[in-house]
């Protein structure tokens, strides 16, 4: 699919249908798609989960009130942030937020190529996410990306146009 049309498509999906994803997907959504994203200094101080299993789903469902539908599963987007800190110093933790950032964003772009829906959700619970999965000390969740077969496509909120500036040479 070209670029263009994939950015311009994508949108959030917050239905879907009762089908599963199989995880060579799901991995390659991670391993082809997340981690293929610029990250600053090159830290890559990401970590990703992935979750399929139905019941692990209904308890991250129960402490995320953002994340809408029942999706066939959820990567979290995790940084480690002892590591994030030390590489990038007093950047780190925003270098840290934009990475997840990026990567999610590749994640949702590749899903829509592969004809899949997402959602990226930050309205969860994040330490009792953390304790839910047991991750490890320091790594903490950033953001859900939901993946799922949609059902229904919400039509395109309108986007602001609001350039700042233009200083054309
Ligand atoms: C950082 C971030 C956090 C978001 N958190 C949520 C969320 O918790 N729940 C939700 O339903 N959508 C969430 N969204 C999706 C936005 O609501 C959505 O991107 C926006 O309404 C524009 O719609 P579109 O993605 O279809 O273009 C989030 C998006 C971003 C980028």
């Amino acid at each position: 699919m070209e670029v263009w049309r994939a950015i311009r498509e994508r949108r959030s999906v917050r239905s879907f249908r009762p089908e599963r994803i199989s995880l060579d997907t799901l991995l390659r959504l991670v391993e082809e798609a997340a981690v293929w994203a610029p990250s600053g200094g090159n830290a890559q101080t990401w970590r990703f989960v992935i979750i399929d299993d139905p019941i692990l789903l209904r308890k991250v469902r129960m402490i995320s009130p953002g994340l809408l539908g029942e999706p066939a599963a959820v990567i979290v987007c995790c940084q480690d942030m002892k590591e994030a800190t030390r590489r990038g110093a007093e950047l780190g933790e925003t270098l840290a937020l934009l990475d997840t950032g990026m990567a999610a964003q590749n994640i949702m772009l590749a899903a829509h190529e592969l004809g899949l829906g997402t959602c990226a959700v930050a309205s969860f619970h994040h330490t009792g996410l953390q304790a839910l999965l047991g991750l490890p000390d320091g790594v903490e969740p950033h953001l859900l990306v939901t993946v799922g077969v949609p059902d229904s496509l919400p039509s395109p909120p309108n986007r602001r146009l609001d350039i700042c500036g233009i200083n054309h040479g």
